[in-house]
C-alpha cells in the first residue's frame, strides 16, 4: 500500500475525497523543511462512523507503522512519554476529535529526516495505523531549478524554491550574483503542491555567453534568526560560435611554412573547419584550429576561411593569404622571323606575385617595358632590318629576375655598302662590292663595256667572304685599264636586286707600298708622262659612255693613274669567255699556267688567285 501511495501520490489524493473508506488518512506524502526551522505535517484521518468512540487518541510513529518494532514515539496524546529526539519539539496543532491529526515538529535536525506514519486509538481494540504517511526531509539548501537548455538571446527563468511549511517562520528569498544580468527581474511565487507549500522565487533575466559559467545564487534567511540557507548554481548558457582571434590578411614568401590560427569560442563546443575557396582543408571539433601550410607555393595562394559551426549557429571569417614569389622565365611566344616592312608583335610573357616589371632590351637598350604587368608586346608597324638581332626579355620583381633570350630575325633585299669600290693599283684593278641582305645576296659584276658579267664561281677573278649578313666580293683585273672601263655591282636576293656602279679610287698608298722609295721615284716620272694620255682619254670616254647605267649616281670614273689606254680594245670579241678579261688586256701571268684558264675544272687555288700581288704585267 505504502509503495502504491508514493507511485502515485495524486492518484492517491483525489480517490480519498471521493472514495474515503472507513480507515484512511491524508497527509502528504513528501514534505521538506529547513534544518532549524519548524514544519507542520497536515492531517486528517477516518474511521467507520458506528464506532462512536467516546475519546479520540492518536499516535506519530517514526520510520515504522508497527508498535511491536517500538519505533520511536514522535507525539503521543494519551501521555507525555515521547522519543527523546522528539522532546519539546512535537504539538499536535490538530483536533483529533474533529478528525485532524496535524503535527508540528520544531527545532528541525537531520536525523528527523523519515517517514512519520499516524496511528489513531478509538479504545479498545480500535487501534489502527494508517499505512498513508509523510516522508520528511530536512533541507539546508534551496533548490534552484534552471531550464533545460539555457540559450543566448532568448529570454530565460531561473526559479529559487524553497519549502515554506512553518508558519511560525517565514523564509525570505534573496538571489545572489545577478545585478549584471541583462533585463533581470525578479519575482515570488507561492506554490501548494498536495497540501505542502513553497515559495518560489523567479529570476528572469536574458542570458548572453559573456554569463556562461557564472554562478547565481538563492539565498533563505528568517526574519529575527541568524539561520542562513543558500544554493548555487552554474549557468551553462548555449551559443553560437563567435572567431576571438584569426590570422589577417598576411603576404607569405612561396617556399616557408605558414600556420594560420583559428580561435573559437562557442557553447557547446564547434566544428571548426579551413576552407581555402571551397575546399575543406581541415576540420576539427574544439576551442581552436590550427592550419599548417609547409613549404607553401603560388598554387595555395587565395583565400582562406574558417567556418565554426554548432548547432546554434554559424559564423565565418576570411583572409587572404598572397604568395610572393619571383618572376617565372619569360616566354616568348615564338622566335620570329620577319620581311622587312611587315608588321611585328612579339609577345613576352612571365608570373611572379607582385606583379612583375617586363623588359624588353636590344644591345643593353630598353626597348619596351611593361610595369606590374604578366606581359608586355613589343611592336614594329613596320620592321626594319636594323631591328634583327638578339633581344633579352627580363622579369624582375623584389624576389627576383629571370631572362629569355631570342632572336629576331628581319629579311631585307640587298643593301649596297658605302665601302664597294674601285681601287686602281699599278697593274691591277681591285674592286669591293659589299652588300648587306638576308638572306645572303649573290654578287655579280657587271662590265657593260667589255660585255662581261662575272660572280664568285669565276674564281679566278672574284673571292667572296661572308660576315654576318654582308657579303664582300672581291674582283680583280689584271694589266692595263682602258679608260671607258666601268663596272657595275648587282647584289640579288628573293627580295630584290641592287646595282651600284663602282667608283675608282687611286691607291696612291698601295702603290707606293708595292715599288717602294726607288720605284716610287721613277712612278713618279711615270705619273708625269701618264697626264698627257689621261686629258686624251677624257674625251674618248665620254663618247663610250652606256646609256642603262647612267642613272646611277656615280658617273663613270676618269682615271688618273698610271693606266694606259690600251688601244685595241674596240676591236676585241666579247663574250662570256673570261678570257677575254685578260687575253685583250694584254696581261700575261707569271705564276699562272695560263693555257689551264681555257678549261673551267682546272682552276687553281682561289686564294691563290686573289691574290693579286702574285700577277704581274708583261
Ligand atoms: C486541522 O488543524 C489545523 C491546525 O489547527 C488547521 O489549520 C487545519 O485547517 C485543520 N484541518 C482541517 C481539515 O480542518
Ligand atoms: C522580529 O522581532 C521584532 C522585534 O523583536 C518583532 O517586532 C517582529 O515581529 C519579529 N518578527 C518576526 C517575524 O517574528
Ligand atoms: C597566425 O596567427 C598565429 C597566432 O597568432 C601566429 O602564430 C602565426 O604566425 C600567424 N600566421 C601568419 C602567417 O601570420
Ligand atoms: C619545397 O617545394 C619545392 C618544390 O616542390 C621543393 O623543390 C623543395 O625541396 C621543397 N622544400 C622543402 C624544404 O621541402
Ligand atoms: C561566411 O559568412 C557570410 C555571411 O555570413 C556568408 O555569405 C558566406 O557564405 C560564409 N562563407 C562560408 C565559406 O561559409
Ligand atoms: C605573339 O603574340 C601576339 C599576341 O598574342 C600575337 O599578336 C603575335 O602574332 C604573336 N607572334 C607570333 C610570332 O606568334
Ligand atoms: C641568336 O642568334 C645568335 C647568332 O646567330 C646566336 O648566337 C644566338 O644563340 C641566338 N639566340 C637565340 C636565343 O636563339
Ligand atoms: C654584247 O653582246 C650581245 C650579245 O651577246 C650583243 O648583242 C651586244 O651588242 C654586245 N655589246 C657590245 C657593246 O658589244
Ligand atoms: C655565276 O656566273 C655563271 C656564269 O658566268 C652562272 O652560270 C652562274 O649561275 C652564276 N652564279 C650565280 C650565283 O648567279
Amino acid at each position: 500500500m505504502a509503495l502504491f501511495h508514493k507511485a502515485f501520490p495524486i492518484f492517491w489524493m483525489l480517490l480519498e475525497g471521493v472514495l474515503a473508506g472507513p480507515w484512511s488518512a491524508w497527509m502528504p506524502s513528501e514534505i521538506s523543511a529547513f534544518e532549524g526551522t519548524c514544519v507542520v505535517i497536515p492531517c486528517r484521518f477516518s474511521y467507520p462512523d458506528e464506532l462512536r468512540p467516546s475519546a479520540v487518541h492518536g499516535i506519530w510513529y517514526f520510520n515504522s507503522p508497527y508498535p511491536k518494532n517500538y519505533p520511536p514515539v514522535v507525539y503521543k496524546s494519551r501521555t507525555n512519554i515521547v522519543h527523546e529526539s522528539y522532546m519539546g519539539r512535537t504539538r499536535l496543532l490538530g483536533d483529533l476529535i474533529f478528525r485532524n491529526c496535524t503535527l508540528q515538529i520544531s527545532r528541525l535536525s537531520p536525523e528527523l529526516t523519515g517517514k512519520y506514519y499516524f496511528r489513531g486509538d478509538l479504545g479498545g481494540y480500535n487501534q489502527y495505523t494508517y499505512p498513508e504517511h509523510s516522508n520528511l526531509k530536512i533541507i539546508n539548501k534551496p533548490t534552484i531549478v534552471t531550464p533545460q537548455e539555457v540559450v543566448e538571446g532568448s529570454e530565460v527563468e531561473v526559479s529559487c524554491v524553497v519549502p515554506d511549511n512553518c508558519p511560525e517562520m517565514k523564509p525570505i528569498v534573496s538571489w545572489m550574483n545577478h545585478d549584471d544580468l541583462a533585463e533581470n527581474s525578479v519575482y515570488g511565487q507561492v506554490k501548494e503542491n498536495g497540501s505542502t507549500w513553497a515559495l518560489v522565487s523567479m529570476l528572469k533575466f536574458l542570458p548572453s555567453r559573456e554569463n556562461n559559467g557564472r554562478e547565481v545564487g538563492c539565498k533563505v534567511t528568517y526574519a529575527n534568526t541568524t539561520f542562513e540557507f543558500d544554493g548555487f548554481t552554474t549557468l551553462d548558457i548555449k551559443y553560437m560560435p563567435r572567431i576571438t582571434q584569426v590570422n589577417s590578411s598576411v603576404e607569405v614568401i612561396q617556399g616557408t611554412d605558414v600556420v594560420l590560427v583559428c580561435s573559437v569560442d562557442s557553447n557547446p563546443m564547434a566544428v571548426i573547419s579551413w576552407l581555402r575557396e571551397e575546399d575543406v582543408l581541415h576540420e576539427d571539433v574544439g576551442g581552436n584550429l590550427t592550419l599548417h601550410l609547409d613549404n607553401i607555393t603560388y598554387l595555395e595562394d587565395g583565400i582562406y576561411t574558417c567556418v565554426a559551426e554548432n548547432i546554434h549557429g554559424k559564423e565565418n571569417h576570411s583572409l587572404a593569404l598572397a604568395v610572393m614569389y619571383a618572376p617565372w622565365k619569360p616566354v616568348v611566344n615564338v622566335s620570329v622571323v620577319a620581311v622587312e616592312g611587315e608588321p611585328v608583335s612579339i609577345l613576352c610573357s612571365s608570373q611572379s606575385n607582385p606583379e612583375p616589371t617586363i623588359t624588353i632590351y636590344k644591345d643593353k637598350k630598353a626597348v619596351t617595358m611593361g610595369v606590374y604587368q604578366n606581359q608586355v608586346t613589343l611592336e614594329f608597324a613596320s620592321v626594319s632590318h636594323e631591328d634583327d638581332g638578339e633581344y633579352c626579355c627580363i622579369a624582375e620583381n623584389q624576389f627576383g629576375q629571370r631572362s629569355t633570350a631570342f632572336n629576331l630575325t628581319v629579311e631585307f633585299p640587298p643593301i649596297i655598302l658605302q665601302e664597294s669600290k674601285c681601287t686602281a693599283a699599278r697593274d691591277t684593278v681591285q674592286c669591293i662590292c659589299a652588300a648587306k641582305s638576308n638572306p645572303e645576296s649573290v654578287i655579280t659584276f657587271e662590265l657593260p663595256t667589255r660585255n662581261v658579267t662575272v660572280n664568285e664561281t669565276d674564281r679566278e677573278f672574284v673571292y667572296s667572304q661572308k660576315n654576318g649578313y654582308t657579303i664582300t666580293s672581291i674582283l680583280t683585273l689584271r694589266g692595263e685599264v682602258d679608260s671607258q672601263l666601268y663596272i657595275v655591282c648587282s647584289a640579288r636576293n628573293l627580295y630584290g636586286t641592287k646595282n651600284q656602279q663602282l667608283q675608282f679610287h687611286h691607291s696612291n698608298s698601295l702603290m707606293w707600298a708595292k715599288v717602294g722609295p726607288v720605284g716610287a721615284v721613277v712612278a713618279f716620272a711615270i705619273l708625269i708622262a701618264v697626264v698627257c694620255y689621261v686629258s686624251q682619254t677624257r674625251k674618248k670616254k665620254n663618247m663610250n659612255e652606256s646609256s642603262s647605267f647612267m642613272q646611277t649616281e656615280n658617273p663613270p670614273v676618269v682615271f688618273s693613274g698610271d693606266y694606259r689606254t690600251p688601244g685595241n680594245l674596240e676591236k676585241s670579241e666579247y663574250g662570256r669567255d673570261k678570257r677575254l678579261l685578260t687575253k685583250d688586256l694584254g696581261i700575261d701571268y707569271a705564276n699562272i699556267d695560263f693555257t689551264k684558264l681555257s678549261t673551267k675544272d682546272s682552276y687553281t687555288l682561289t686564294e691563290e688567285l686573289a691574290e693579286y700581288a702574285e700577277i704581274r704585267v708583261k
